[in-house]
């Protein structure tokens, strides 16, 4: 059986062929399936699933108790581990403001590149993985570690996992994904001795024998809108999972008496709310994923300008989308305002340590003196900013606005009204007034306050509104997750990158990825896994006829050839498909340039 974050929905088997609304209304009925389950598996709601998440919180509670000689370590690879680092961002904030020591630390595969731009190889190494862990960790006493892939398969985490049960006096593993524990990968990895699926059975083994020493937080989401695509529910629901654990964490600190389940309830049940809420404004996200589409359609770009956390969204959406879509770096980007400073990354300024360094140049002064100029009519430009941003940046949002409407009259803002006091005031509503459309969020503070009073019970009013002022930042940050995350994929739908609810054009940049490919193929052409595999092949080596030692050659090889090249699936397919030869197919991509069409054509 296909793990469940690697199967097709079929919600959105005709995604590819919706209309920007359509889009918005089927990515909703998508993500319904984080709160309400799927298919009768343990869910968010699930009485073991909120055993577990108190119980992580609490081993969290452990951790903050001395936080000189303790740390929190969330590690994951892509979009698992650039969500690791806004979470650490935010919760080593929310230390500071208590006036603690910071102790959250993230571990991304491939480093702080990776926050940028997609760093796929080291993804596939479990010693990568335990050396990151070991230099992040050493000194320490206790280390509260979670390791999350959405699949339970990344081998970098796998190692990071066995590490840690090898250490049980100074580490609490914890393993965060969205599969069944059985569909856990069971492909040997290159270089290591055990598969991911062995792993999380010693795991399961010892969360038996020490169920506070160890944990597994499952619970199943359903599959992607576009397949395999883990960055939608499998970040989102990563994104809430831990904010709801070590929200709570900090809350119950000092106050023992708390019931763990009703605060689980509570803090879940508020994203509820703001999901709903989110996906009431699907006019507003319509228009602006028909002006991101017509930008990528005529060769022009999409841009997202942003303030402290939720220009940090911005950046790992657009991070996202080469990735995923094999788009440009150039065509959607992501800037914020204070550039590196803000960002708080762990290696600071990047933009001059690599090579191509235009995705590392998030600074909005990089884009003033760099991009504006260049800015056209078939260009978009999104602001992404909450009430008090625009308090702090009046002057300066008011002056770019003004200067990029000079090129471009798709300038948006998605703004999020003071929750508490959504009332306004004529700052808000100048500054607003120059954007041609503006996605007015806001929160269901008086739904969310309801929820959560009963966890409270001393504060009310704009006391509980202060004290929870970091987690309606979360709830701000995943409204914005959703909304951009619907822009960045409608827009590439509509740019013709997607076939019924797949990405046929996925790169073959690491073995998961290399597995998916071949499942694509094998799908769409109706041929054999082994078929299938030599038509991959051929079309990496670019030859009608295998040699030996390429048809035998170690997966890794493979991958290194073909991550740098484009339409390398593609063409496999249509060879699949058309039995022909890899000139052919080159030559028909070449011609019909949108890879859905001339899959169509074939079939
Ligand atoms: O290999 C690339 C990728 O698919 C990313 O797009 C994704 O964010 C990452 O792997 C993480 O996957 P997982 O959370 O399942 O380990």
């Amino acid at each position: 059986m296909q793990p469940v974050t690697e199967a097709s929905n079929d919600i959105t088997q005709n995604i590819d062929v919706a209309s920007p609304k359509e889009i918005v209304q089927l990515l909703c009925s998508c993500d319904v399936e984080i709160f309400d389950g799927w298919h009768g598996y343990p869910n968010i709601h699930s009485n073991e699933i909120i055993h577990t998440i108190g119980e992580i919180a609490t081993a969290g509670v452990e951790i903050l108790k001395d936080p000189s000689n303790n740390i929190i370590v969330l590690s994951g690879c892509g979009t698992s581990g650039r969500l690791a680092f806004i979470l650490c961002r935010s919760f080593n904030k929310l230390l500071r403001e208590q006036g603690m020591q910071e102790c959250y630390e993230y571990v991304i595969a491939g480093g702080d590149k990776a926050l940028f731009t997609s760093q796929e190889a080291p993804e596939d190494d479990p010693e990568a993985g335990i050396q990151a862990l070991k230099q992040v960790s050493q000194g320490k006493r206790k280390v509260l570690f979670i390791g999350i892939t959405c699949g339970l398969s990344a081998p970098f985490v796998a190692g990071q996992l066995d590490y840690c049960m090898d250490n049980l006096d100074k580490f609490t593993p914890v393993l965060l994904g969205f599969n069944p524990l059985n569909l856990a990968r069971d492909l040997p990895i290159e270089n290591w001795n055990k598969t991911f699926l062995q792993v999380t059975k010693r795991l399961e083994d010892l969360c038996q024998k020490h169920s506070d020493k160890c944990f597994i937080l499952n619970p199943i989401v359903g599959p992607e809108a576009i397949r395999g695509s883990s960055r939608m529910k499998g970040g989102s629901v990563t994104k809430i999972l831990l904010e709801t654990i070590f929200t709570i964490s900090h809350h119950i600190r000092d106050d023992k008496n708390q019931s763990l389940h009703i605060m689980v309830q509570s803090l879940l049940s508020a994203y509820r709310h703001v999901y709903e809420m989110t996906y009431s404004y699907m006019d507003d996200i319509a228009v602006m994923i028909q002006w991101a589409a017509e930008s990528l359609n005529n060769n022009g770009h999409v841009y997202y300008i942003g303030v402290d956390s939720l220009a940090t969204i911005g950046i790992i959406d657009a991070s996202e989308c080469p990735p995923t879509y094999s788009s440009s770096l150039e065509d959607i980007r992501g800037f914020i305002y204070g550039g590196y400073t803000t960002y708080k990354n762990k290696e600071g300024d990047i933009s001059h340590h690599v090579s191509n360094g235009e995705p590392f140049n998030i600074s909005i002064n990089n884009f003033q003196e760099n991009l504006i100029d260049q800015l056209a009519c078939n260009d978009t430009v999104l602001f992404l900013l909450t009430y008090q941003d625009v308090c702090n940046e009046n002057d300066s949002v008011t002056q770019l606005t003004k200067s990029i409407l000079q090129y471009t009259k798709h300038i948006g803002a998605i703004y999020f009204t003071e929750p508490h006091n959504p009332s306004g005031n004529t700052d808000e509503s100048t500054v607003l007034s120059y954007f041609k459309h503006v996605a007015m969020v806001t929160l269901p503070w008086h739904r969310i306050q309801e929820t959560i009073s009963p966890v409270f019970p001393t504060l009310s009013g704009t006391k509980l509104y202060e004290e929870l002022r970091h987690f309606v930042g979360f709830l701000c940050e995943i409204s914005l997750k959703w909304i951009l995350n619907a822009i960045s994929t409608g827009s590439h739908i509509m740019k013709g990158k997607i076939y019924k609810n797949l990405m046929i054009d996925v790169k073959v940049s690491n073995n998961k990825l290399y597995h998916r490919a071949i499942s694509i193929i094998q799908k769409f052409a109706g041929c054999s896994l082994e078929e299938a595999r030599c038509a991959l092949i051929k079309s990496i080596y670019k030859t009608d006829t295998l040699t030996a030692e390429q048809g035998s050659a170690a997966i890794s090889k493979h991958i290194d050839m073909a991550t740098t090249m484009n339409k390398v699936v593609p063409a496999a397919l249509l060879i699949a498909v058309r039995q022909c030869s890899v000139h052919e197919a080159i030559q028909i991509l070449n011609d019909v340039k949108v890879v859905s069409k001339a899959i169509l054509m074939s079939k």
